[in-house]
């Protein structure tokens, strides 16, 4: 073939491709391999529950860019609060310039979530970084060093969030990870229930917890336990009433500090503004980040104030945590939320989804659970009705099916055989019944005709 039959034949054929497949092939060339592609989409724009992509086709959104945009995607006031702060100040630094919007926030924070008889709070830019603060802040506090975690868990990826992580995927060749970290299995009642009841289950499960004091770590040198009251990338498993009521006491026992991570479950995504409302348990710290500003990088650690003013000056903090135009976003969001009552809506959002879910279980054999809090509803696909014997196939092809229906929706768990949504909270009931009809019809296909 003569180059310049090459080259025509070449430019063809890069015509022929959608504007998603040149973007794809530049990501390849320059983009590295280890930002994972999750969903093989592209945004251009985005508009509450709806994305377009460059090609012009419009996507309902049940990811919600991970679980970020519980107030839909570019609320009008959030856009018009950023446009506002960022014509007066993008950026001073808060440890050299102090703002009101840092101050705002923080005072909003500790009014929505106190946690003790006074609570304070640290802005951080996202969720790892909240929790990194967080495990910094209980050291300090306890003069001890060892973390409990749980498996199925996800922290984020910066060094100790990473170490903290449960799932292998998520950091793999990434060691050595941080010393004295300890990890407990997370109290997963449908997975490890078998016939027993749920407080029969989680008492056995506070039984390992106490017995990890004599042959895991000893209690005395444990800091803090992190756990997520209802994971999020493990797959929605909600942490049973009874186990948190232990663990309570378990870390009241031994002054070990209590650190809810609520950067997936936080924001009305429950029904409440953080999911540990819907138990009568208040941690010492939690971590925060995700739907908190709309999608501008925003996070924050709340504690009890004795425990928050342990931290030494300087040991805590950063250039751009807290940033002026975050904070506005932040502050934005939620007296958004608050106008439009987003915990209504994402009850009503939870009702309807677990009504078609629950629905759907009958037709399909393939779910062997459907459950969640709130908005944060999953179905779990499993062979035979075994809770051991994960289905991530059917999963995987049921994504694939609904993109190409226009829907995205997210796989979740450490086999990746569930699927979970996180749908902005505002979306339409007719576009969210859109969406469960595509994900209904796609199942019903996968099980029943063997297609995609
Ligand atoms: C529970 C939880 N904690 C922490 C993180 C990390 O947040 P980020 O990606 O903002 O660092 C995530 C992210 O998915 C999360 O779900």
């Amino acid at each position: 073939m003569k180059p310049t039959t090459f080259l025509v034949l070449y430019s063809l054929d890069y015509m022929s491709q959608t504007i998603a497949d040149q973007l794809f092939d530049r990501r390849e060339k320059v983009v590295s391999n280890g930002v994972g592609t999750f969903i093989r989409t592209t945004a251009k724009s985005a508009e509450n529950s709806t994305i377009t992509n460059y090609d012009g086709k419009s996507y309902i959104d049940f990811a919600g860019g991970i679980g970020v945009v519980n107030a839909g995607h570019c609320p009008p006031p959030v856009v018009e609060a950023i446009k506002a702060q960022a014509e007066k100040l993008i950026h001073s630094c808060f440890h050299i310039s102090a703002y009101e919007g840092y101050l705002e926030l923080c005072e909003k924070l500790v009014a929505l979530f106190p946690h003790g008889k006074e609570t304070k709070a640290m802005l951080t830019n996202t969720g790892a970084e909240a929790v990194e603060n967080a495990i910094k802040i209980a050291r300090q506090a306890t003069k001890r060093q060892a973390i409990l975690c749980y498996t199925d868990s996800f922290h984020g990826r910066s060094m100790m969030a990473m170490t903290l992580t449960s799932k292998i995927d998520y950091k793999k060749n990434c060691g050595p990870f941080a010393p004295e970290v300890y990890r407990l299995p997370y109290p997963n009642f449908y997975r490890n229930g078998k016939a027993l009841v749920e407080d029969e289950y989680a008492d056995l499960e506070l039984d390992r917890l106490y017995t990890s004091a004599r042959n895991l770590v000893d209690p005395t040198n444990i800091a803090a336990v992190i756990i997520e009251v209802v994971q999020g990338e493990g797959g929605f498993n909600p942490v049973p009433k009874r186990y948190l009521d232990g663990l309570r006491t378990f870390c009241d026992e031994n002054g070990i500090a209590l650190i809810f991570d609520e950067v997936q479950s936080g924001f009305c995504r429950t029904g409440k503004w953080a999911a540990y409302e819907h138990y009568d348990v208040i941690p010492d710290l939690s971590t925060w980040a995700k739907s908190m500003g709309s999608g501008m990088p925003i996070g924050a650690v709340i504690g009890k104030k004795e425990m928050m003013d342990a931290a030494e000056p300087g040991t805590i903090g950063g250039t751009y945590l807290g940033n002026p135009v975050c904070c506005a976003a932040s502050l934005a969001t939620i007296k958004y939320m608050e106008d439009i009552d987003l915990n209504a809506k994402a009850n009503k959002v939870a009702t309807i989804v677990h009504q078609r879910f629950t629905e759907l279980q009958r037709k399909c054999p393939s779910i062997g659970h459907v459950r969640g809090l709130g908005a944060m509803q999953a179905i779990e696909f499993v062979y035979d009705k075994n809770p051991q014997m994960p289905d991530g196939e059917t999963c995987s092809k049921l994504i694939a099916a609904c993109l190409s229906r226009g829907l995205i929706i997210l796989s979740a768990g450490t086999n990746k055989n569930i699927i979970r949504i996180l749908s902005p909270l505002t979306i339409s009931e007719e576009t969210l019944s859109q969406g469960l009809d595509i994900i209904e019809e796609e199942l019903l296909k996968i099980t029943y005709e063997g297609s995609n």
